[in-house]
């Protein structure tokens, strides 16, 4: 077929119709290339400078910005999928049977929740080898001929570990039996054997300076706060471990994840079971 001389599209004079065609798409595909590397640029350019301000911030003051927020949470919550969920949940709900802590319900084993406290969590975790981490206390095993080696405890006896976890029964405002749960309360105060209160707190209310949860609510770290799942955490101890970040995500990362988690228990509805200082 002749070429028409009226093409609305032209090559190079005199050229041949398929080099003319060529020389066409080439041009066509050089624009594209051109403006699909400025949007890369100019969106690499736009996420470097977020990257930057989400580290600058205060991290605090980052629920109070909307743009800077609404950047952390999409990059947070991808990380939170591929970081967190396997422990932590889908949703953030945590896994008593593992001891993974519910995210959403603004009951907090550490601090209060605050985006700054969160992100020291997730920087340098619970109970592991990173010196800034968490591990001021752990929960002793009393059944254990040596409970606890920093506390030199004697070990409770099995009558006594009943008695102390009737007396949680009650502070619960579970089902209990009075005699047995007077004798678990001197156990609880005791100085040289129990010293619950050392660390749950005189009223048991918990101590978020060094992770001890808070006794007299229904939140449970560990099983569904019936009689032998109390029993277990006290005869053979806790020490749950979080991992430490720092080093295997960049700072940016860490910062969105510690927004992402903050806006979880955000969503939550309040809840009046928030630990507070014995
Ligand atoms: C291997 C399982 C595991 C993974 C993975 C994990 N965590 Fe944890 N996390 C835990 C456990 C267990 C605890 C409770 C530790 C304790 O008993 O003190 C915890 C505690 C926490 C706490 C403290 C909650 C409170 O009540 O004070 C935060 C915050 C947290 N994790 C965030 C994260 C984030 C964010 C990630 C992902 C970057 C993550 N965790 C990954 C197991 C895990
Ligand atoms: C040295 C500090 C310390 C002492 C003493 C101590 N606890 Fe704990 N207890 C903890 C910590 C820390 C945890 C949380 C462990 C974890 O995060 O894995 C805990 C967890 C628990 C739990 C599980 C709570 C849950 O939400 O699942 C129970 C029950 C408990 N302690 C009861 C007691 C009783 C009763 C005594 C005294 C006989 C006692 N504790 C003494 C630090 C202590």
């Amino acid at each position: 077929m002749q070429p028409s001389g009226h093409s609305p599209t032209r090559g190079p004079p005199g050229a041949p119709p398929k080099a003319r065609a060529r020389a066409r798409a080439g041009r066509a595909w050089l624009a594209t290339a051109a403006v699909l590397l400025l949007a890369a640029a100019l969106w690499w350019r736009h996420e470097a400078a977020l990257s930057t301000a989400l580290v600058q911030a205060y991290p605090d003051a980052i629920p109070g910005d909307p743009a800077l927020e609404g950047w952390a949470l999409a990059r947070g919550q991808s990380a939170y999928a591929r970081h967190c969920s396997s422990c932590h949940g889908a949703a953030g709900e945590g896994d008593r049977r593992r001891g993974v802590p519910d995210l959403r319900d603004g009951d907090w084993l550490y601090g209060s929740g605050r985006v700054l406290e969160i992100e020291r969590v997730v920087l340098y975790g619970i109970r592991t080898a990173n010196s800034k981490g968490w591990r001021l206390s752990v929960m002793p095993g009393y059944a254990r001929p040596e409970p606890d080696k920093q506390y030199r405890l004697e070990p409770l006896r099995p009558s006594e570990i009943d008695d102390v976890t009737e007396y949680l029964m009650k502070l619960q405002g579970q089902p209990y039996d009075e005699p047995i749960a007077a004798r678990g309360a001197l156990v609880y105060r005791n100085q040289a054997r129990g010293l619950c209160w050392d660390c749950h707190g005189e009223n048991a209310h918990g101590n978020p300076a060094i992770g001890a949860p808070r006794l007299t609510d229904s939140i449970w770290l560990y099983g569904d706060g019936s009689r032998a799942a109390i029993r277990r955490s006290i005869a053979e101890g806790r020490a749950g471990t979080c991992p430490a970040w720092v080093g295997k995500l960049d700072a940016a990362t860490i910062r969105a994840l510690a927004v992402w988690v903050h806006h979880l228990s955000a969503r939550a509805p309040a809840t009046t079971h928030t630990s507070a200082s014995p």
